[in-house]
């Protein structure tokens, strides 16, 4: 029933317990700033070079040298080949296609440290156990962000959950497997007509659960955040998701789930919101409870 959306099988046996398994966030002197400073002529070549690409152009005045360096990085170690364009141009960071690791593609979304809206990030990271400590400092509050991001795909993944693979982070630049193809890019949820919207429901409010079964409630869950490939449904950025420990952790599950029963309510099914948090947390709700 599900399989034309693609529901993912969890990965058997693990039993984890996700809920205790806070990294260790390091945000000091990252190796993309020790390049930065030192500049070295093949760094400076490489920087030009990418400055003059078509794709980097309108960036000059948004990327910082040590961003460059976050790229020149991934580049040396292998994890990017060549840069395509731009796939979105974001409040917060650029996605770019790019020839990975053994002619694979993958995104690489690259934050952007002068972000407008960082005051936002840093609601999302205080009371979260896995930043505590964090300064108020721009950069740092981004690059912990970057890491949670990589950190939250993994955690994602684990539990079963389609989301893009994490492949690598540097800095405020994460590198990920790249949903659909160059030549036919994946779709946000918001962009296609949904064919079968019972089938698309199930298996939102199935990963929704597994996510919270995880510790995690992803804070940002919409059609605009889903995409589509394939007649496989992922969901994508997770940058803000927080832990269930998170003090505001269930205003963000309450609008995720408004969220998501309001597209789906658009597409004609009758989704309440009180009952897909029920679902999700495994707690019953009234409604639920009466329609049982
Ligand atoms: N791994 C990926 N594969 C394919 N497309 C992606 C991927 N990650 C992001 N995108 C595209 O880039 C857009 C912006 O990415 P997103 O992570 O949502 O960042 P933002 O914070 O700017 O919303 C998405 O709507 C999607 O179209
Ligand atoms: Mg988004």
């Amino acid at each position: 029933m599900t399989e034309e959306y693609g529901l993912l099988d969890p990965a058997e046996g693990e039993g984890e317990d996700f809920g205790d398994e806070w990294e260790e966030i390091d945000v000091s002197d990252t190796e993309a700033d020790r390049i930065a400073r030192k500049r070295d002529r093949k760094f400076a070549e490489f920087r030009k070079r990418l400055k003059d690409a078509d794709q980097f152009k309108v960036e000059q005045s948004v990327f910082d040298d040590a961003t460059f360096a976050a790229i020149y990085k991934l580049v040396q170690d292998g994890y990017i080949d060549a840069f395509g364009g731009p796939i979105s141009t974001g409040k917060e960071a650029n996605v770019y296609e790019a020839l990975g690791a053994e002619d694979t593609d993958v995104a690489v979304k690259i934050y952007r440290i002068n972000a407008s809206n960082f005051q936002h990030m840093r609601e999302y990271l205080e009371g979260d156990p896995r930043f505590e400590g964090i300064g108020s400092n721009k950069k740092e509050v981004v690059l912990a962000w970057t890491k949670k991001e990589f950190a939250n795909l993994r955690r994602a993944r684990k539990a079963g959950v389609r989301v893009p693979e994490p492949i690598a982070v540097e800095r405020n630049v994460l590198v990920m497997e790249l949903v659909g193809l160059v030549e036919d890019r994946a779709r946000r949820l918001a962009e296609v007509s949904v064919e079968n919207p019972e089938t698309a429901f199930e298996v939102v409010r199935e990963y929704m659960r597994r996510l919270y079964d995880a510790g995690l409630v992803h804070g940002d869950l919409s059609e605009y955040n889903l995409i589509i490939h394939d007649g496989e449904l992922v969901v994508i950025d997770m940058g803000q998701a927080a832990t269930v420990h998170h003090p505001n952790a269930d205003d963000f599950l309450d609008r995720d789930c408004r969220n998501v029963a309001s597209f789906f309510t658009r597409q004609g099914l009758d989704v309440d919101p009180d009952d897909l948090r029920a679902f999700v947390t495994g707690e019953a709700s009234e409604s639920a409870s009466e329609n049982a």
